[in-house]
């Protein structure tokens, strides 16, 4: 029997609004290149990924394939149409899984540097026995609850806190079963369905160039990113 697979869905069919007018946020350039082409040659690059999935927009199904025919990798690429929200297309990559696959991780086509240790280790964790498994770092502001007039009602112990970042992994039968019965419009990542099931979330150490790109100034800090990759590899 051929042993068990692991897929990468990668939801890419956002607008991309907070980003200003243009393309599809995932289709926007990054030093030449979309942002999709550089988030799925990065999940792709990873050891145990056999399967990258991708939810694009809708009306660019055929450029987004053609776009990624051009990336050096092992894995098998599948192109599926995205969804109205993240959730949908989500799901829509769910629908599209072979059924030997048993490790799913679902990584925003908006965090195109994210280092293949990070995708190793949310794998590995997911292999061990882990049911949901996410990236997390420290949150380094210090956050406070305001009300609805501005004025400061709490500051929060930032030392329990955590940001979440992209690729969480899951057993696949807990993240379709998640899927299947919850529909939660305020939920913005795939473990916080899990969590309203009731299963336990475990974290790994998440990477600073794993930043989700989401307002201009986060492009300028990819290219950035991007340049001392290529300085420090003798490249360009
Ligand atoms: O908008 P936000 O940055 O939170 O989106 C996170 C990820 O979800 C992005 O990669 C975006 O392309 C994806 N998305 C999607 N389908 C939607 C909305 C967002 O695939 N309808």
């Amino acid at each position: 029997m051929r042993p068990a697979r692991t897929a990468v869905i990668v939801p890419a069919a956002g607008r991309g609004e907070r980003l200003g007018p243009g393309a599809p946020k995932a289709l926007r350039s990054l030093a030449g290149q979309p942002i999709l082409v550089h988030a799925v040659r990065a999940v792709a690059a990873a050891r145990d990924v056999d399967l990258v999935v991708v939810a694009a927009p809708d009306d660019a199904i055929e450029v987004t394939r053609s776009l990624l025919s051009g990336i050096e990798h092992d894995a098998q690429l599948i192109v599926v149409a995205g969804g109205e929200t993240r959730q949908d297309s989500v799901a829509r990559g769910l629908l599209a899984l072979p059924s030997d696959v048993d490790v799913v991780l679902v990584h925003d086509a908006a965090r195109p540097l994210v280092p293949p240790e990070v995708v190793d280790r949310v794998v590995a964790a997911v292999r061990s026995g882990a049911q949901a498994v996410i990236p997390v770092l420290a949150v380094v502001d210090t956050i406070k609850e305001v009300d609805g007039d501005g004025s400061v009602t709490r500051t929060v112990d930032r030392s329990i806190l955590r940001a979440v970042q992209t690729p969480q992994g899951f057993r696949r039968d807990v993240l379709q079963q998640a899927h299947a019965s919850c529909d939660a419009a305020d939920v913005t990542d795939d473990a916080g369905l899990v969590e309203s099931q009731g299963v336990m979330v475990s974290t790994v150490a998440g990477a600073e160039e794993a930043f989700k790109i989401t307002r201009p100034l986060d492009l300028v800090l990819a290219e950035a990113v991007l340049a001392r990759r290529r300085a420090s590899d003798g490249v360009g």
